[in-house]
């Protein structure tokens, strides 16, 4: 787990206006698109203070703001329990920074910022970066000193210990803006469907820990990426699943979606929903129960309980067809009509050679050209979708439909806004290509800094290219 940045503002007295510094602080830096979190102290006048500031500071803009009331830490740089634990609880609100308020005592004049240094459980306040003065004091040697002035604190802050995240997203050689990472978060499966090309995945050597799927998640979002699709395997079978949706959430990624089989859905439908979980895609290759189990090995009872659970919910439902020659392909009316009756969309795939034999291929590939004339015959509108090369979405009887058809399309390759990481944490550039992949677990697992780590997320992203062209 990577720690934000933590500081103390600290005073000698009472009323040397800490308080007011720090809204000035939290108003500037939360304008300036910054989480922060504050943890005030009042060891003492409890009763008078218990809430008051800790509620302007809300108001001023932090995500968080909480009030501990032991005094096991009066004085900065001690040893203490009670404040690392605090920034940890802190630290769940995901903040960019961490404001420490009134630690009294700490033998530095008036008012100071102090500076800790990473913070994780265990660890203390180190270290004194800078002073507020608000009075004549005499400055101190090795330290900054700076005004009683929120602006030039804020500036100060911002300069020394955030990294502005960027706004604009990271764009590839050809010109592609990198929106999105897909993320498998498993290689592991409840089913074994026959056409799986595993994500390109060969074997994979072991899966991430949630510390280190939260930090490459972190990573992202202040490399610019807004959306995230978790994948498999089955994602489902991952029992951190949820506190991974609402990670990314509070990351603030926009848009956050899961791939699912749905043989697990009905229990966890609810736990992803109050995740925040808001979309899902499930793949669903027939609607006729042996049809499905002679595909997938599965029950399709499961997949259809748990699609009704998550609609009941709310979840909006995207059903993935992968589309295939005298298994599924004639009774596609079929899978339109079960998508039409559980209020989902549809999404018909063309197979795609990867990670399966070449006779299998062969054997049960279909051009959707055709499929798709019939739909547009069909459909009552078309409506083009703003990203993904302006895929069409047909409106038939109501159900909206797309038609995936990435086999030798350009056009495929042209508007792919996305970069993915397995299961193992690599950077995957290229769903269609093994020899290109970054790994960023190793260097995490190395103890790589972030900016190491985002600098081979850049290597990956500079060594994207189009597979069909
Ligand atoms: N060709 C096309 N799509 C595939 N998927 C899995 N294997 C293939 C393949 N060989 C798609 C399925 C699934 C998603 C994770 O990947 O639609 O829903």
């Amino acid at each position: 787990m990577q720690y934000p940045p933590a500081l103390a503002i600290v005073s000698f007295h009472s009323g040397a206006g800490k308080t007011t510094l720090l809204e000035g602080i939290i108003r500037i830096l939360t304008r300036m698109g910054y989480r922060v979190c504050v943890i005030k102290h009042s060891a003492h006048n409890e009763i008078r203070d218990s809430g008051k500031d800790t509620f302007k500071y809300r108001e001023a803009g932090a995500a968080a703001s909480t009030l501990l009331q032991s005094s096991g830490y009066l004085e900065v740089c001690s040893q203490s329990a009670d404040l690392p634990l605090a920034i940890d609880v802190a630290s769940r609100f995901n903040p960019d920074i961490v404001l420490c308020e009134g630690f009294k005592d700490s033998g530095l004049p008036k008012i100071a910022v102090v500076e800790s240094s990473e913070l994780g459980l265990g660890t203390q306040l180190q270290g004194v970066v800078a002073f507020v003065l608000k009075e004549d004091v005499a400055p101190v040697s090795g330290v900054t000193s700076l005004p009683h002035d929120p602006s030039a604190v804020a500036a100060f802050i911002e300069s020394r210990f955030l990294t502005p995240r960027r706004k604009v997203p990271l764009t590839d050689r050809y010109g592609r803006r990198i929106l999105g990472i897909r993320m498998s978060l498993t290689q592991r499966c409840n089913l074994n469907c026959v056409y799986c090309h595993h994500e390109g995945e060969g074997s994979p050597s072991g899966e991430m820990h949630t510390d280190e799927v939260l930090r490459i998640l972190r990573l992202a979002r202040d490399l610019g990426m807004r959306r995230v699709k978790f994948t498999g395997g089955e994602p489902l079978l991952r029992r951190d699943l949820g506190g991974i949706i609402a990670y990314s959430y509070a990351l603030g990624f926009e848009d956050v979606g899961v791939t699912t089989n749905g043989q697990l859905l009905r229990e966890r439908a609810l736990e992803l929903h109050e995740a925040g979980l808001r979309r899902l895609n499930l793949s669903l290759p027939s609607v006729d129960p042996t049809v499905y189990r002679s595909i997938t090995g599965g029950d399709l009872r499961n997949v259809v309980e748990g699609l009704e659970a998550a609609r009941r919910l709310g979840i909006h439902v995207k059903i993935n067809t992968v589309v295939m020659r005298g298994i599924n392909d004639s009774s596609i009316d079929t899978i339109l009509e079960f998508a039409r009756r559980h209020s989902s969309q549809l999404q018909l795939i063309e197979l795609e050679d990867l990670h399966l034999d070449k006779g299998f291929f062969e054997k049960y590939h279909v051009d959707l050209a055709q499929t798709e004339q019939m739909l547009s015959g069909a459909s009552d509108s078309v409506v083009e979708r703003g990203e993904m090369n302006r895929r069409r979405v047909y409106l038939v009887k109501g159900l909206p439909i797309e038609i995936v058809r990435p086999v030798s399309n350009p056009n495929f390759c042209t508007g792919c806004t996305r970069i993915r990481v397995t299961s193992d944490g690599k950077v995957k550039p290229c769903l269609m290509r093994d020899d290109l992949l970054f790994d960023l677990l190793g260097g995490i697992r190395s103890g790589w800094t972030d900016d190491r780590l985002k600098g081979l997320f850049m290597s990956a992203v500079s060594a994207r290219e189009p597979f069909y062209r």
